[in-house]
């Protein structure tokens, strides 16, 4: 069965024993309410190594003080339950620490009154997800590297529904010389094309229809690509025009709700600089979306590697 960790020393003990066996360690972070697009990380993860161990932990560095750390969903024996499902001998371990014990010097939302050690990933963490979100690849780029010391893998795997999160990642373990592989997964979709996410469960189901709007105004950029589109201003106003039309579609219909772009960008893989002319080498197409009070993410790799 799947060995469950609260205490850090116990992992441990468990982790020299792999090493002792000689056998690799895959590791998925996670903040635990998993769906399907955790899994697939796992049995990745499981296809390129002997065990694979994940964390569960609802980040507070990663949340600021206006957002959803207190009502994020937490459904841990659904989680072990859900990787159980996918049979004996794909998670091997699971940590689940307290916050005391992640952060030894306590932690605050409200960055000027935080102690303690912080990582920061500069260059990569202002743009994007980063503009109305300033401290919260701090909190990730912090609370993974917390965590690659305690689990000690072979082998990371992230999402890349996330990619500039990604991009974070790879730089902080070259920088600090994590002796560790990136490994970046597809991103998971429902059958109508929306990324799953943990913060889906927040939509009613009049949202969960409009929501697809992320996927669709993302695919009809991808496809004026592949048409020979190379002008990244001209393909961004499509992409925002339709995101717009669904707006004003959920204004007639009398919402109580109200669908808001927050941002359509495309930017070069390797820096994630901002291109507003022509498209050379390949991009990253992203976009985040509030479909109510429920802020929405998603993106798509044109032409990369
Ligand atoms: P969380 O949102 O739980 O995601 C954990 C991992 O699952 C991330 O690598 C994320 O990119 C991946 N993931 C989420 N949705 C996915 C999908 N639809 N398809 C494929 N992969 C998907 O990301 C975090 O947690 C946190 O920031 C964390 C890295 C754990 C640090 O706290």
């Amino acid at each position: 069965g799947i060995r469950l960790f609260n205490k850090i020393a116990d992992f441990r003990a468990w982790r020299r024993q792999l090493m002792l066996d000689q056998k690799t360690l895959g590791y998925v972070p996670t903040m635990g309410a998993l769906h399907q697009g955790h899994l697939s990380l796992v049995s990745s993860a499981k296809e390129k190594c002997d065990h694979v161990a994940l964390t569960i932990f609802v980040n507070p560095a990663q949340f600021a003080p206006t957002e959803d750390l207190a009502t994020y969903p937490r459904t841990l024996q659904d989680d072990l339950n859900k990787l159980a499902a996918l049979g004996t001998n794909v998670a091997s371990a699971v940590l689940v620490p307290q916050v005391q014990e992640m952060y030894p010097s306590g932690i605050e939302l409200d960055v000027s009154k935080q102690r303690g050690t912080f990582v920061e990933v500069k260059g990569l963490s202002h743009q994007l997800e980063g503009v109305t979100r300033p401290h919260f690849f701090r909190g990730v780029a912090t609370v993974v590297a917390k965590f690659l010391n305690i689990i000690q893998p072979e082998e990371v795997f992230f999402g890349q529904k996330d990619v500039q999160q990604c991009a974070v990642i790879s730089n902080m373990i070259r920088d600090l010389h994590f002796p560790i592989k990136m490994n970046i997964c597809p991103t998971t979709r429902e059958l109508d094309g929306l990324a799953m996410s943990s913060r889906n469960t927040y939509l009613t189901a009049d949202q969960r229809k409009h929501a697809i709007v992320l996927y669709k105004a993302l695919t009809t950029v991808e496809q004026l690509y592949r048409q020979g589109e190379r002008d990244a201003k001209k393909l961004i106003d499509v992409a925002t025009d339709l995101i717009d039309q669904e707006r004003l579609k959920v204004q007639s219909e009398g919402s109580d709700w109200e669908l808001k772009l927050d941002y359509f960008s495309i930017n070069a893989p390797g820096d994630l600089a901002p291109i507003v002319d022509t498209i050379q080498h390949g991009a990253i197409v992203s976009t985040a979306v509030f479909v109510g009070k429920t802020r929405l993410i998603d993106n798509l790799l044109i032409d990369t590697q």
